[in-house]
This record gives structure tokens, C-alpha cells and sequence, in this order.
């Protein structure tokens, strides 16, 4: 496939110069195979050093550079111009998180929920000698919800996380099912704790769009599904203790 003429559509906001977000367009040829976030760095060198975007390892491992592209968000890095078959790419920084600069958003919020399901691995007793293995039946459980690279795609698709700011959203409860699901973590009734409420697992409206987003396949509605069950299991199990 030889070189092609695309029109970058991109949405721009410098806080210190303007009101308000507007588009600007760049004409750019792109080669077979070229990416998104190549041809970003390209206008970015040859035509605009202001243009602001967030990427890392170009190899859809760090998770800096999701963004929307022609309305749907994916990585930069994964996304090939040619492939997207349209004249015209619009590029916008990812909804629910506030701009700092054009395409570069603060993640400080989604990292903070992250933060609040205790993503750290709570045993209990003496630590092993050397490795606490896992069978690895049991560990096919938690493994696809360890994949999470904290891209926030998920978050932006996320209709639930764009009406209710303190809701969880679906890395975070993804995140909090890889340790419900670790048989090494001992710390289900805290954890559980943590997310029963309307903010957490309760506040998932089961759409879907997270898993079909998800570079990395990392499925949160089937996490958020199993811990709802969980929850209610342990209700039972209390409610039969009492009788
Ligand atoms: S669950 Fe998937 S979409 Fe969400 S932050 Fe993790 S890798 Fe990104
Ligand atoms: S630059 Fe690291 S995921 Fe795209």
C-alpha cells in the first residue's frame, strides 16, 4: 500500500491561551503500516511543536496514549491510519478525566480509585520460604484481570463513570476481582467491604462497553458480575449463621 493523504482532525486546549477546546487540522501523507501515534509525532515535529500527547513504549504495553479515535478510543500506538479507511481522523482526548493539554488528560482520579481497592496482594501468616505457588487452574481465574494496564480506556467508554465522578469504574473493580480471585489473598470480607455500595460494585450499570474496549482483554463487567455474586453469597451464608 503506497503513501496516502489523511486530514488530522485534532481536538486542542492550552489552558493558558484558550477559553475553550477547538479542532485544527493537519494534512499529513501516511505510509503503510503507520500509526496514530506516528503520524502525531510526526505533525508534532514537522508542523506543530505545541500539539501535547502522552505515549511511552509505542508498543501498546505502558498504556499512556489512549485516546478517541474517529469516535472510538484505543491506543495510538495499535491504531494504523490506513486500516481506519477514512480521509478524515479526528483525534480527542479521553472523556470522563479533565484536560490538562490537548490530547494529555489528568489520570490522577482513576489512578486514586485504583488506589482505594487496595491493589496489593494481603496474605495471611508467614511469607513463604521461596515462591507461594499457585495451581495454575486456580490461577486461570485472576489471570485475565491481571492484563489491566491502566490505559483508562474503560473509563472513558464507561457511561456510568461520566455520571456519578466517585463511581469506581471498571479498572478499578477489575482490579479489586484479580485479588478476590488470588487464592493467596486473604482479605475477602475488607475487600469485599470496600466495594459494596453504590459508588462500587453496585453501581455498574452491566453494559458491556468496558470489555469490548479493552486493548488487553481484560473483562471488568465478568469481574463485577462475580463479585456481586460473591457478595450476596456471604449474605446468605450470615443470614443462615443467624438462624
Ligand atoms: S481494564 Fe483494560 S481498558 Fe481498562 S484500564 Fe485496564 S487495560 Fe485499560
Ligand atoms: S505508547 Fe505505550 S501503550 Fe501506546
Amino acid at each position: 500500500m503506497a503513501a496516502k493523504n489523511f486530514t488530522f482532525r485534532i481536538r486542542r486546549f492550552d489552558p493558558e491561551r484558550d477559553k475553550e477546546p477547538h479542532f485544527e487540522g493537519y494534512s499529513l501523507d501516511v505510509s503503510e503500516d503507520m500509526t496514530v501515534l506516528e503520524s502525531l509525532l510526526r505533525i508534532q515535529t514537522e508542523q506543530d511543536g505545541t500539539l501535547s500527547f502522552r505515549y511511552a513504549c509505542r508498543g501498546a504495553v505502558c498504556g499512556s496514549c489512549a485516546m478517541v479515535i474517529n469516535g472510538r478510543i484505543d491506543l495510538a500506538c495499535r491504531s494504523q491510519v490506513q486500516v481506519l479507511n477514512q480521509e478524515t481522523i479526528t483525534i480527542e482526548p479521553l472523556p470522563h478525566l479533565s484536560v490538562i493539554k490537548d490530547l494529555v488528560v489528568d489520570m490522577d482520579l482513576f489512578l486514586s480509585k485504583n488506589q482505594t481497592v487496595q491493589p496489593w496482594l494481603q496474605p495471611i501468616g508467614h511469607e513463604p520460604e521461596r515462591e507461594n505457588l499457585v495451581d495454575p487452574v486456580q490461577w486461570a481465574e485472576a489471570e485475565p484481570y491481571t492484563n489491566c494496564i491502566l490505559c483508562a480506556s474503560c473509563y472513558g467508554v464507561c457511561p456510568k463513570a461520566g455520571q456519578d465522578p466517585d463511581y469506581l469504574g471498571p479498572a478499578a473493580l477489575a482490579k479489586h476481582y484479580r485479588f478476590l480471585a488470588d487464592i493467596r489473598d486473604k482479605a475477602d470480607e475488607t475487600r469485599l467491604a470496600l466495594v459494596n455500595n453504590d459508588h462500587g460494585i453496585w453501581g455498574c450499570d452491566m453494559v458491556w462497553n468496558c470489555v469490548e474496549i479493552c486493548p488487553k482483554g481484560v473483562p471488568p463487567t465478568q469481574g463485577i458480575g462475580k463479585t456481586r455474586a460473591r457478595i450476596r453469597r456471604a449474605q446468605r451464608d450470615q443470614e443462615k449463621g443467624h438462624t
